[in-house]
């Protein structure tokens, strides 16, 4: 069953605000000044779409953008956001169920699959990276598990505040970071963020798998 993270779009950008300050915000913003010129752009599970406004911020117009997002309430609030004279084509469904083109420049995956159990998230990732041009940018944040004992009781608490408000399906992280080594992308620039619990990390496709 997909997340719904419906119930919890109004609020959702304030709740991420208390809790981890502007932590969620920068840990995505760093990342976007890799944004080749004219790129054409998939973005899966984009939120609220503060993110469209933060990139026309950076790169005002040239860009094409495919903005998937399944829950409908962030979807109407992405619409409302200022893309500046970017093309943003929005598509209201999970991400595994739109046929992607296979030539994106670059993709955007934040805070997408901490969502998913591994089963789920291998293949979602599988369909992303085929979506991706060789030589591609991808630009992933998401959490990760760094031996501090506060890390997991704060994932464990998300995870059971998300699965119980939105029906995600996790309920600990799938196997992340090491995906894209195994696919062979990449590493261009990381930085982490919140204490290591955030990383954030540029990678490039490979030319030839
Ligand atoms: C944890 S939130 C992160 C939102 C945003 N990226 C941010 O950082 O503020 C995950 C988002 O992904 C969306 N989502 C979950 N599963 C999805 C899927 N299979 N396809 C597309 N969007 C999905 C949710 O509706 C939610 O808006």
């Amino acid at each position: 069953m997909a997340a719904n993270y419906n119930n919890s779009a109004w609020f959702y950008d304030r709740l991420s605000k208390m809790i981890y300050g502007k932590a969620l915000v920068h840990s995505q913003v760093c990342l976007l000044q890799f944004i080749p010129p004219e790129s054409r752009i998939l973005i899966a599970g984009g939120g609220t779409g503060w993110i469209l406004e933060e990139i026309a911020n950076i790169q005002p117009s040239g860009l094409t953008i495919t903005y998937i997002e399944v829950a409908p309430k962030m979807m109407e609030l992405s619409k409302k956001r200022n893309a500046g004279n970017n093309e943003v084509l929005f598509i209201n469904d999970v991400v595994e169920n739109v046929p992607l083109p296979d030539d994106f420049d670059v993709v955007i995956t934040p805070f997408l699959f901490d969502n998913f159990t591994e089963g789920n998230f291998q293949k979602i990732f599988a369909h992303i990276h085929n979506g991706l041009k060789p030589g591609g940018i991808w630009l992933n944040t998401d959490f990760r598990l760094t031996g501090k004992w506060w890390q997991k009781v704060l994932l464990r608490s998300m995870f059971l505040f998300f699965r119980t408000l939105c029906g995600i399906e996790a309920n600990k992280l799938p196997d992340i970071w090491n995906t894209f080594e195994r696919y062979g992308c990449r590493e261009i620039e990381k930085a982490p963020f919140f204490g290591d619990f955030i990383l954030s990390v540029v990678y490039k496709k490979q030319i030839r798998n």
